[in-house]
Formats: structure tokens, sequence, C-alpha cells
């Protein structure tokens, strides 16, 4: 693992978005494996600062994204169809045909997820794939059980996860209980991952990532046994290592 300590959110952001960058100018169709949440703002906007300045173009990249609530339709503020477009789609020359977020509301969940992890395999699989990290240590919306999950599913929220993303939403009763994510296999078969965690809520969630037993009571601690990771950390974050 690629254990990298930063004093703040902008640091992590240049570091992170540096290897994007690259990989894009190397691979100009590279395949981004791509998350929601705060974590990756910052990466994001850098993104689209390096498109502005002409460093790189997203026109033959293709995206997927790692997971979408349930019950909600794409269009809804709430949705990650629209947290993605809001934070970098609509900024960047990425084709909307070559973006992909789960649909939450499949008719048949099971075949849909099939379905989403064959278009990733046919697209030639995700080059670098970004992550967060749950407070219960979850990756996508794989939350701490017994098993490590496979392919792409839909998945019930626990109660911490719940919790977190409340900030959200007008109520707590609005937030989605249920979601489709992409499997911790689909998502270890990334070739390269990266990891972006801040502040003292992740603190316990990095340290059994990073020193704890791989084990699926935390889901990613399986990243240890990927061979290309980076674990972008700020001091708070890594203050349990
Ligand atoms: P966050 O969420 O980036 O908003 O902290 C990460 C996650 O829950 O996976």
């Amino acid at each position: 693992m690629d254990i990298r300590i930063f004093n703040n959110t902008e640091e992590i952001a240049a570091a992170a978005s540096e290897i994007i960058i690259s990989k894009v100018k190397s691979c100009p169709d590279a395949i981004l494996g791509l998350a929601t949440g705060a974590s990756p703002v910052a990466t994001y906007k850098k993104l689209i600062a390096a498109y502005e300045a002409g460093v790189i173009s997203f026109k033959d990249v293709k995206t997927f994204n790692l997971d979408e609530y349930c019950s909600i339709p794409a269009t809804d503020k709430n949705s990650y169809y629209t947290f993605m477009h809001e934070n970098l789609f609509n900024f960047i020359d990425v084709l909307e045909e070559n973006v992909h977020v789960p649909n939450g509301n499949p008719e048949n969940a099971e075949e849909y997820c099939a379905a989403y992890d064959e278009s990733i395999k046919n697209a030639g699989g995700i080059d670098i794939q970004v992550l967060g990290i749950g407070r219960n240590g979850h990756i996508g919306f794989n939350e701490p059980s017994d098993a490590f999950t496979a392919g792409t599913y839909k998945v019930k929220l626990t109660e911490s996860t719940i919790e977190a993303n409340k900030i959200y939403f007008e109520s707590e009763n609005d937030v989605p209980r249920e979601a489709i994510t992409m499997g911790v296999q689909s998502i270890t078969n990334a070739k390269e991952i990266i990891l972006i965690a801040e502040g003292k809520a992740k603190a316990q969630a990095i340290h059994d990532m990073i020193k704890g037993e791989v084990s699926p009571s935390c889901p990613a601690s399986i990243l240890q046994k990927h061979n290309n990771v980076h674990i972008f950390i700020d001091k708070d974050a890594a203050s349990l290592l």
C-alpha cells in the first residue's frame, strides 16, 4: 500500500488528481471508476481545472460509478447521478454515452447488476478506481458483514451509513434504505485504486483497513491484498495508525 499522509484537502487532491491526469494523458481512453461523497470533490475540481487548462481531455474516457441509491429517480437532487454531473461531468468533455452511474431502480436488479459488471469488463476493466471509505469501513456501499461481496448487487444500507448520509436529506426518513453498489470483487478488479479519507471520524476505519486483519467486518481491509493501492489521508484520519 502506498500510504501518504497530507496536511490538507488541497494536498490530497493534488496528489490524487496527478495520478488520474497522468493516466488520462498516457491513455486517453482510460476507464475511470468514480465515487461520490465529500472525499473526492476537491480531486474532481483539479480534474476540471486540468481540462479547462487544456492539459487533458475526457472525450474518449469512460466512467463507471460505484453506486446509486434505490427509490429516488436519477434526476433527484440527492441522486449520485446528479452529484456526479454537478461535481464533475457538467464541467468536462466526457460524453454522456460514456458515463455509467448505476440505475437505482432497475426492473430486475439481478439482471441489471450482472449487466453492469459485464459492461465494465467489456470496456476493458477499470484502470483507476477512486474510493472513499465509510466510518464503518465500507467501500462503495459494501457494509461490514460476514463475507466479502462479489459483483454489483442491491444492498440494504446500515443504520450508521443512513446516519452519515442524512446531512444531504431534509429528514432522516428521506434517506434511501437501499442502493445498487459494485461489490468488493468488482472494486478490487480495478488495476489501480486511490482511496481518499479525511477527518477523525475516519481514523478507526483507516486503522482497521491498514492494520487490522483482512476481514469482511471491515470491507476496506481487502485492499491490503491489492497490489496497486494509494491511500491518501490527512493527519486526523491517520491519527490511530
Ligand atoms: P464521504 O463518504 O466521502 O462523504 O466521507 C465516503 C463513504 O461513505 O464511502
